[in-house]
């Protein structure tokens, strides 16, 4: 069940080059279902910005009524968010959307997480529940730049990390489907958060067999402004991603 909700913030502090961890408490955290969700957030009390930022949840914690969020401080609304300190609020609208599906494996299944910038944020709670689930998970991550990376040992804890970065300063030199190639010959069923142009390489490499988020603009978060809609692959209809995903099949719309 989704709410609005004035979240506590306990800590916000900047982990790699204008990524921030802020971690939130409140009742809405009991109503999390799943890894790939997401919240719609207020970032100031006043009109400016008028529109809610969308902004994955990385892991929560129910019985202590948390969860963290990862995000880019780059645009106004997002910079705004990086100046919380602790003891301050957020307005939260969450939590919203379709997350990663993690039923129908059979146990001990081979699970490749495959994650691009800020797009690797949902695959930690992902990560986790599959863990936890007797799986077994392999994390292939894509930076930029060595700057860039965040949250490598934080996946170890799961299984096995790789890393690349596209100019090499970091982990292997190229892209994520550069490490599938050389690293995870095999898999059961794959997932994957970032850029377009990652999750189309991938569909292209993987083909169906996998789950695909996709971030797209948002405006309501709720289904009622269309500004989300992305098309259906084969058919002339459209899907909205802010209630319909942002987790969708792969194959199953235009990434
Ligand atoms: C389902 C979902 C999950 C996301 N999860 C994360 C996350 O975990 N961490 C993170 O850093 N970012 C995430 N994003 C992207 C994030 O919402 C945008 O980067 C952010 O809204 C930009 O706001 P801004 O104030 O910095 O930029 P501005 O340029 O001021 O934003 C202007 C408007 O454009 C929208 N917008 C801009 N860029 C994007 C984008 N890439 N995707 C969607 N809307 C955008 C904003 O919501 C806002 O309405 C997610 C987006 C979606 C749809
Ligand atoms: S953001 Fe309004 S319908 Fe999806």
């Amino acid at each position: 069940m989704k709410q609005v909700e004035k979240m506590k913030v306990l800590r916000n502090e900047k982990i790699a080059r204008s990524i921030f961890e802020i971690e939130l408490e409140g009742n809405l955290v009991q109503h999390m279902s799943g890894p790939g969700q997401f919240v719609h957030l207020k970032v100031t009390d006043g009109m400016d910005p008028t529109l809610r930022r969308p902004v994955s949840v990385c892991r929560y914690e129910r019985k202590k009524s948390t969860f963290t969020m990862l995000y880019r401080a780059e645009g106004k609304g997002t910079q705004l968010l990086s100046r919380k300190t602790a003891e301050d609020t957020v307005d939260v609208l969450g939590p919203l959307g379709t997350g990663f599906p993690t039923d129908g494996l059979k146990p001990g299944s081979r699970c490749l997480l495959a994650g691009g910038g800020i797009g690797v944020p949902p695959l930690y709670e992902l990560a986790r529940q599959l863990k936890a689930g007797g799986h077994h998970v392999t994390t292939v991550l894509g930076f930029r730049s060595k700057e860039d990376v965040f949250y490598e040992e934080a996946f170890r804890e799961f299984g096995d990390v790789y890393v690349t970065t596209e100019d090499g300063t970091h982990g292997a030199k190229g892209f994520v489907t550069d490490a599938i190639d050389r690293h995870v010959p095999v898999w059961d069923r794959y997932y994957a958060c970032g850029p377009r142009p990652m999750l189309r390489a991938l569909e292209t490499k993987l083909g169906t067999g996998g789950w695909l988020s996709l971030e797209e603009r948002m405006g309501c978060g709720i289904g009622a402004c269309l500004a989300c809609v992305c098309d259906e692959k084969n058919g002339p209809g459209y899907r909205k991603v802010c209630t319909d995903g942002p987790v969708f099949p792969a194959g199953e719309v235009v990434v």
